[in-house]
């Protein structure tokens, strides 16, 4: 929250260019705070660097053309002792896929790119009454349905550190827009992976909420099993505050499953007292099937990350508890239990008729998959695998037999895994996000990931930098190696104060090279518009009909 002094620190700001590099929500406020810069000082630093260095990851997909005139009106309010919300002036970016009133939602798709919703997603709108500033919108893995991000209307977005390598997904625009100062933080969504594969592969932090913490609406839509929605930051307290606005939406009767909240929880201030979260005495379940001990480049690494991790959680009064229980095999549970094939047709079809979606767009599922652009082209881009459940889905429904033994399954699993915490008395499950590397681009599909036993499970979890391979020529700082921290249910408060403690011994986050650059800021008359590459696509992923 900001002070009404500010009316002062504003009248006196001196307009010294303020540094958008590893910048928080606390070095905004600060800046503000002391009158080191103006909120369109602030805002214009975050534009002319993604201006200047989109290229280097083609992770923006638009920037807001009325970001400089909201931040006007925020200096108005600074200059008139109004400056409220816990947000105030802070750059986000937003995935592409959850609905803005004041620009297009593709979710990546050439077929949705005049698709123009009249009103924001509730999770967006509470981010603007907190005085947040929407930058804009950030490429993804086409609607999400794979971890590449790659997408026929923005391209293939590229890792940071690695420009090999993908940067996880589906939510890798807006992981290597963090990664890369290309704002303070940003929204992602997350149905099997898509929160913490960035997250992982950029060596940032992110929260997959408890299912039922934060409404999904006006997102497009996958699985009401699986989908959630969550922040993306470089620091612990920015997820954690970004997370208490997000939920705070509350109840929302357009998502059903807000109602399972217990009561008050959605109203929690989660950045306060973070800073008292300790390791000592924490029991910590290892899950040891959720690694690949294959010695391999790809997946020595990544052990060896997760060994050093344990070291600096045991160092600091954890105790580790291996959980070797067969059942928890990543691969089975996801070919068994993964509801997205019976329920993404449904949704989507629900999403797209909505009165709020104006705009040009598929008017539901059939017609997107079967639209055909000029050249004979579907609209959108197709996998050489990975999509299988997509074509499965336009003939399955929640109507099928076997959707009704998947959810027992997922019941069954659920109610195993709770009694995993309670047979060992655990605070935190804890594993590798991915079992291997973050892969290369051109690869079929983002293998290794373990994300799904908190997909079905509804489970949170906090993922956070667990360090990097070796430095390469491709990788001067290595690819980032990510570790997920999976607590109970309603248990954010905890996992983000275990992982604050964690910080503190690890601190493991690093910038990548090439980000060190300073951009020199300049007196911006208007927001530039951004092209994202398309070109840049491979030709293993042509853009067809299924
Ligand atoms: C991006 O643009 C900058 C400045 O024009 C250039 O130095 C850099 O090599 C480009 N990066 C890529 C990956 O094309
Ligand atoms: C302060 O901001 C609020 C919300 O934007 C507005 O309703 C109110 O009129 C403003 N007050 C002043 C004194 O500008
Ligand atoms: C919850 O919402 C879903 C999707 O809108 C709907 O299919 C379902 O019937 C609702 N459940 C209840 C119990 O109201
Ligand atoms: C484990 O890693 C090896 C070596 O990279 C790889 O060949 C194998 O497919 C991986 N197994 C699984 C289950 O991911
Ligand atoms: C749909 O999934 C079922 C069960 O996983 C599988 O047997 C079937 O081949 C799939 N059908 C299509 C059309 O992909
Ligand atoms: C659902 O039912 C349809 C129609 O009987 C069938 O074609 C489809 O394969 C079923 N899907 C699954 C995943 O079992
Ligand atoms: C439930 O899971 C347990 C393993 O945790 C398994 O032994 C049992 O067969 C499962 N039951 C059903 C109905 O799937």
């Amino acid at each position: 929250m900001l002070a009404p002094l500010l009316l002062l620190a504003a009248s006196l700001a001196a307009g010294t260019p303020f540094d958008p590099r590893e910048a928080t929500i606390g070095s905004v406020h600060h800046a503000l705070h002391f009158g080191r810069s103006t909120c369109r000082e602030v805002v214009s630093s975050f534009i002319v660097r993604v201006e200047a260095l989109n290229n280097n990851t083609n992770a923006v997909l638009t920037l807001n053309p009325r970001a400089l005139e909201i931040a006007d009106e925020l200096d108005q309010a600074l200059l008139s002792g109004n400056a409220t919300g816990s947000l105030f002036c802070v750059p986000v970016l937003v995935k592409d896929n959850y609905d803005t009133f004041d620009m297009k939602t593709t979710g990546g798709s050439l077929a949705f790119r005049d698709s123009q919703p009249s009103t924001d997603a509730p999770s967006v709108a509470a981010l603007r009454r907190e005085g947040a500033v929407i930058l804009g919108k950030a490429n993804l893995h086409e609607i999400a349905l794979e971890g590449i991000s790659v997408s026929s209307f923005g391209g293939q977005t590229i890792n940071p550190y690695d420009s090999t390598r993908t940067p996880g997904g589906s939510s890798g625009g807006s992981g290597a827009s963090v990664a890369s100062s290309f704002c303070v933080f940003a929204l992602g969504s997350d149905t099997v992976n898509s929160l913490r594969s960035p997250a992982s592969a950029n060596s940032i932090f992110s929260v997959r909420p408890t299912r039922g913490l934060i409404s999904r609406s006006g997102v497009i839509p996958l699985s009401y099993t699986q989908d959630t929605v969550g922040p993306m930051a470089r620091s612990v307290e920015d997820l954690a505050i970004a997370l208490s606005v997000m939920a705070s939406v509350g109840y929302d009767p357009s998502d059903n499953t807000t109602a399972l909240s217990p009561p008050g929880f959605q109203e929690t201030n989660f950045a306060s007292g973070l800073s008292l979260g300790t390791l000592q005495g924490k029991r910590l379940g290892l899950l040891e099937p959720f690694f690949n001990r294959t010695a391999s480049d790809e997946t020595t690494p990544v052990n060896e990350a997760m060994n050093a991790a344990i070291g600096r959680l045991e160092a600091a009064g954890a105790t580790i508890v291996p959980i070797r229980e067969s059942v928890y095999n990543p691969t089975t549970i996801a070919a068994e239990l993964d509801t997205q094939r019976f329920e993404y047709r449904e949704l989507l079809n629900a999403y797209l008729s909505r009165p709020e979606l104006g705009g040009r767009h598929p008017r539901d599922f059939a017609e997107f998959y079967t639209t055909k652009a000029e050249g004979g082209k579907g609209e959108f881009l197709v996998m050489p695998s990975g999509y299988e459940y997509v074509r499965n889905s336009s003939v399955s429904s929640t109507g099928n037999a076997t959707y009704a033994s998947v959810q027992q399954g997922v019941a069954n699993l659920t109610l195993t895994l709770a009694s995993t915490f309670a047979t060992h008395s655990l605070d935190a499950i804890i594993y590798p996000e991915q079992r291997n590397l973050v892969v290369k681009i051109g690869s079929p599909s983002q293998s290794g990931r373990n994300g799904i036993l908190a997909a079905l499970t509804g489970h949170p979890v906090v993922t956070v930098p667990a360090g990097f391979s070796p430095s390469t020529a491709d990788a001067p700082r290595g690819v980032p190696i990510g570790m997920e921290i999976l607590g109970p249910k309603w248990s954010e408060k905890e996992l983000l104060a275990i992982a604050h403690a964690y910080d503190k011994v690890g601190a493991t986050r690093r910038s990548p090279e090439w980000a060190d650059r300073h951009v020199e800021s300049q007196d911006l008359t208007q927001v530039p518009v951004i092209v994202p590459d398309r070109a840049n696509i491979p030709a293993v992923y042509p853009i067809g009909v299924l």
